[in-house]
C-alpha cells in the first residue's frame, strides 16, 4: 500500500485525529512501546527550531527508532544537490522524513519524490504538528471541541492556516482577528468554508475573543520575514493580547502560543506567565502527539 504523508491536517480524517489524541493521551501516561527498533527517521531542518527538533528527536528514540538530524549546511543541499535527488536517496535508508522548510511547494516536492512518509514540521504555509498538539491540549481540558469557539489574534500565518484546517476537521468555531493585508491563505479559507467550517475573519480582536475558550496568538514576523519586522510591528500594534482582551473571552478561557514568544510585542508578560497561560503544556504535548503521528504513519 502507498504510504501516507502528513503535510496538512486535511490529510487526516476526524476519526484519525481522534485516534492520535487517544494515543497521545496514553503516551502522556507511559512511554510508548519500542515498536520500531530497526527503523530510522531523518529530520531535515531548513529553518531554526527548538521544540520541534527536540520533541521529534526524543519521540523517535522513545519509539525505538533512530533519529538523524540534517541541515542544509551539514548535507549536500547547501552545495546544490537537488531536493528531488535527496528525497530518493534518503528513501533508501530511512522509514520517514520530517521536514521544516520555507515554501510549502518544497515539502510537496519532497513528498512527491520520497517513497516514505513525509511529515510537515512547519512550512511558510502550515504547521500541522503544532496545531494537532494544541487541539489535543484543548481537548484534554475542555472535552470535544465541536461547538466551542477558538480565537486567533494577529497574523494570518502558517499557524492560523493550520487552525482553519483543524476547524474544518474538528467542527469548532474559529474567529480570526487580523489587520487588513495579513489575512490567512484564501485557498485554505475557501476549502474550509466549502466543507462547512465555521470560520470568520474580523478586524477587531475583541470580537474574535468574545466567548472563546482559547485565545491564540503568534509572533508578528515569522521565520523568513525578519526584514518586515518594523513594518509589521506598526501594522499589528492593536493586536496585542493583554489581560483586558483575555477578560472578553470565556471565564475559563486559556491563553495559547506556539512559542517562541516576543514578550511585550504580541502578548504581555502578565498573560504569557499568568494563570490562564497553557503554553508549556502545549509545548510538552508536541512530544506525545508526534509519537502518535509517527506510530500511525510508520505502521501503515
Ligand atoms: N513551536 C515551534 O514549532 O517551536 P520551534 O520553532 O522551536 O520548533
Ligand atoms: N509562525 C511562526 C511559528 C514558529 C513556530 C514562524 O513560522 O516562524
Amino acid at each position: 500500500m502507498k504510504h501516507r504523508d502528513l503535510l496538512s491536517i486535511r490529510d487526516l480524517q476526524a476519526k484519525e485525529i481522534g485516534h492520535l489524541f487517544e494515543r497521545a493521551g496514553e503516551f502522556r501516561k507511559s512511554t510508548p512501546p519500542r515498536a520500531f527498533l530497526s527503523k530510522a527517521v531523518v529530520l531535515l531542518f531548513e529553518k531554526a527550531s527548538t521544540r520541534t527538533r527536540v520533541s521529534f528527536e526524543v519521540g523517535i528514540a522513545r519509539l525505538g527508532a533512530h533519529p538523524i538530524v540534517l541541515t542544509p549546511e551539514s548535507s549536500q543541499l547547501a552545495r546544490g544537490e537537488p531536493l528531488k535527488d535527496t528525497a530518493r536517496v534518503l528513501s533508501g535508508y530511512c522509514d520517514a522524513i520530517v521536514m521544516r522548510t520555507f515554501a510549502h511547494s518544497r515539502i510537496e516536492e519532497m513528498a512527491h519524490y520520497a517513497d516514505v512518509p513525509v511529515i510537515n514540521a512547519l512550512t511558510d504555509l502550515l504547521h500541522p504538528c503544532q496545531v494537532l498538539a494544541d487541539c489535543f491540549t484543548l481537548t484534554r481540558r475542555f472535552g470535544p471541541l465541536a461547538g466551542r469557539k477558538v480565537a486567533w489574534i494577529g497574523d494570518g500565518n502558517n499557524m492560523a492556516n493550520s487552525w482553519i484546517n483543524a476547524c474544518a476537521r474538528l467542527g469548532f468555531e474559529l474567529a480570526i482577528a487580523c489587520p487588513e493585508g495579513f489575512e490567512p491563505d484564501p485557498g485554505i479559507l475557501a476549502a474550509a468554508e466549502k466543507d462547512g467550517a465555521e470560520v470568520k475573519v474580523v478586524r477587531d480582536p475583541r470580537e474574535a475573543a468574545a466567548g472563546a475558550i482559547a485565545v491564540n496568538t503568534d509572533v508578528w514576523a515569522s521565520m523568513g520575514q525578519e526584514s518586515e519586522a518594523d513594518q509589521r510591528r506598526r501594522a499589528f500594534a492593536s493586536y496585542l493580547v493583554d489581560a483586558s482582551l483575555m477578560e472578553t473571552a470565556d471565564k475559563d478561557a486559556v491563553f495559547m502560543h506556539c512559542l517562541p514568544a516576543h514578550r511585550g510585542e504580541e502578548v504581555t508578560v502578565e498573560v504569557l506567565e499568568g494563570q490562564r497561560s497553557i503554553v508549556w503544556e502545549q509545548a510538552e504535548n508536541r512530544l506525545y502527539i508526534q509519537e502518535a503521528i509517527l506510530e500511525f504513519l510508520l505502521r501503515e
